[in-house]
């Protein structure tokens, strides 16, 4: 079963044939609300609202230990997680879509390891390619299929939030190598490696990063809301390509 991680714009998944909706514990606390699980075709798929179906979690108090773990326990074999963005690059404009190829972590504080406590082993996964190639590929390929363009290669900064980055910030995350930047990233995909479930991201483009073009003077949240509504229908879509390639 393929599960989705919706962020800002996406609380629900509305082509999603509902069938119940579960509240799972966890040992490391409360997800961030139920899980609803249904069909898309005729094939089934979990949801996940991360910020809660009200919307009220910040980044920074996720708790992405619970979500993963969640999923994991409910035997999911795959997680698309969708976020929105900022963009660094010129090229990626406000309602693009891209599907990121690597991370940089700029958060802190928060839990990013079920690797800890009394009576844990050491370990240290690898992490080289923080996202699932195959699923990316399937991504790739599912939005192809559906005729969506994306950018199919990016670095996705991830900061520690819930406030915007200054413009001398997102200078600094052009010069380390950063594409986009987003508050939701990380740890999330690297808890889903340590659980070793397949983990790929879709990240809708919601704004020029600060200081950048329309952003030079500031960012609008009421702007980013609106090119997310637009947006996600074409998230939804690959998404929905995408269900008939995981079983
Ligand atoms: N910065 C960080 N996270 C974001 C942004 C941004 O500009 N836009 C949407 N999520």
């Amino acid at each position: 079963m393929l599960a989705v991680i919706g962020g800002s714009g996406l609380t629900q998944l509305a082509n999603l044939d509902v069938s119940h909706r579960e509240v799972l514990r966890t040992p490391y606390g409360e997800p961030s609300g139920a899980v609803t699980f249904g069909q898309i075709c005729g094939r089934p798929v979990a949801f996940l609202a991360r910020h809660g179906y009200g919307h009220t979690i910040p980044p920074h108090e996720v708790n992405y230990r619970a979500n993963l773990w969640a999923l994991a326990q409910r035997g999911v074999v795959a997680i698309i997680s969708v976020a929105s963005v900022g963009s660094i690059r010129a090229d990626l404009k406000p309602g693009d879509i891209v599907i990121p190829h690597q991370i940089i972590d700029y958060t802190w504080g928060r839990k990013s390891t079920f690797h800890e406590g009394p009576d844990c082993t050491l370990t240290h996964i690898d992490f080289t390619e923080p996202y699932d190639r195959a699923l990316r590929e399937k991504l790739i390929g599912a939005a192809a299929a559906a005729g969506i363009a994306v950018s199919e290669r990016s670095v996705y900064a991830a900061t520690q939030g819930p406030r915007l980055e200054t413009a001398a910030e997102i200078n600094r995350f052009e010069r380390d190598g950063a594409d986009v930047v987003g508050m939701t990233g990380m740890p999330e995909a690297a808890l889903a490696r340590e659980l070793a479930v397949p983990y790929a991201a879709i990240s809708v483009v919601a704004n020029y990063a600060a200081g950048r073009a329309d952003s030079s003077e500031g960012i609008s949240f009421e702007s980013i809301q609106g090119v997310l509504v637009e947006s996600m229908g074409r998230v939804r879509t690959i998404i929905e390509t995408l269900v008939g390639c995981v079983d």
